[in-house]
């Protein structure tokens, strides 16, 4: 039973824990960060960025009270995706969360290093990869966690299997609910292959309701999309919550005890826009199985990293 005002003053203590934040130089993976490493656990903030990661490790500075490890991830690029986890896995023994956070929204159209659809891209394959090529690593630390942020976003959201890439008709919105809806079908399918190994790692699933950060002026000021960020910026004067309280659904679910796998947390008040977390349900599609497979099977393919050998019962 969550509490009725879980806040970050809740999270338990973190020392020995090893944790992968995606977009810690930002917005919400910022707050994740700095709360996990004033906890004690290890961070690492992967950011594309380095010079933004070397900002942000110094804003959270004194805070820390173990190492926050700065390591470069652009999730638009697999080539980038490999070497990162190249490079944590031959430093680091256990892997306790797998925060997969980092995101773009309403990005005109553009294509990753691979030639994917910018938002699934970078949403969804970029982290179907990182979390395949990290899995080992994953399942040998008992009681992991691999955490995938959505949206509310998702329940506008089709999987095109026909024009996954959108290249027949696309639209700024329409790109990024599919992404965020692939965010849930893969936590969720994760979650029923990680029960059929009898693993005790979970995969659970959170939305942030809506909260400022550069979110809202990334991905739509590109392209000459003033006119989505003057109407973001006022909206998020008046409708948004801070990052912090956006950050909540994350944390909790990653350091809650009660979370059991395929949860999924958001705000609990104002239609699940903003306010202290609380167990929320996502869409029906997310639930759909034969999706959740079809989807997965697609990004084995996409990605060429597949996760059979870890995920068959035989090798358990
Ligand atoms: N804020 C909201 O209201 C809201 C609502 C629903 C869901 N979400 C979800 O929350 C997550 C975090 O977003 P946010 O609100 O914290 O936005 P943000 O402040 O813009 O942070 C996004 C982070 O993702 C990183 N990123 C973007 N492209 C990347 C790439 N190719 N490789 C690696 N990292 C990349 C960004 O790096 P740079 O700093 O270099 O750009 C930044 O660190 C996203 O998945 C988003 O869909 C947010």
């Amino acid at each position: 039973m969550i509490k009725e005002k879980w806040d970050v003053n809740d999270v338990p203590d973190q020392r020995s824990k090893t944790v992968i934040v995606t977009g810690g130089n930002s917005g919400l993976g910022f707050e994740v960060s700095k709360s996990l490493a004033s906890r004690g656990a290890e961070v690492i903030l992967a950011s594309r960025n380095l010079d933004k990661g070397r900002e942000a490790i110094e804003k959270i500075g004194g805070d820390a009270i173990a190492p926050l490890v700065l390591m470069q991830l652009d999730l638009a690029d697999l080539s980038s995706v490999r070497l990162f986890c190249e490079g944590f896995l031959k430093k680091h023994k256990s892997l306790h969360m797998l925060f997969n956070n980092a995101g773009v929204m309403q990005v005109p159209q553009l294509r990753t290093v691979d030639g994917f659809e910018l938002q699934l891209g970078i949403n969804h394959l970029g982290h179907f990869a990182l979390t395949g090529l990290l899995l080992k690593r994953i399942l040998s630390t008992k009681g992991s966690r691999i955490i995938t942020v959505s949206s509310g976003a998702h329940r506008t959201g089709n999987i095109d299997f026909n024009d996954i890439m959108k290249e027949k008709t696309y639209g700024r919105l329409a790109a990024y609910s599919q992404s965020k809806l692939a965010n849930l079908l893969f936590a969720y399918e994760l979650q029923r292959r990680l029960d059929l190994i009898g693993s005790s790692t979970i995969s659970v699933a959170a939305h942030p309701g809506y909260a400022a950060t550069n979110l809202q002026m990334t991905g739509p000021g590109m392209g000459g999309g003033w006119g989505y960020t003057t109407l973001y910026k006022v909206t998020n004067k008046l409708l948004a919550q801070s990052a912090l309280m956006g950050a909540l659904p994350i944390l909790y679910a990653g350091t809650a005890e009660d979370v059991r796998g395929g949860d999924y947390y958001g705000p609990g008040s104002f239609g699940g826009m903003r306010g202290n977390p609380k167990l929320v349900q996502s869409n029906k599609k997310s639930h759909d199985e034969d999706l959740g497979k079809q989807l997965w099977e697609l990004s084995v393919e996409l990605t060429k990293v597949g996760y059979e050998d870890l995920l068959s019962s035989k090798s358990h």
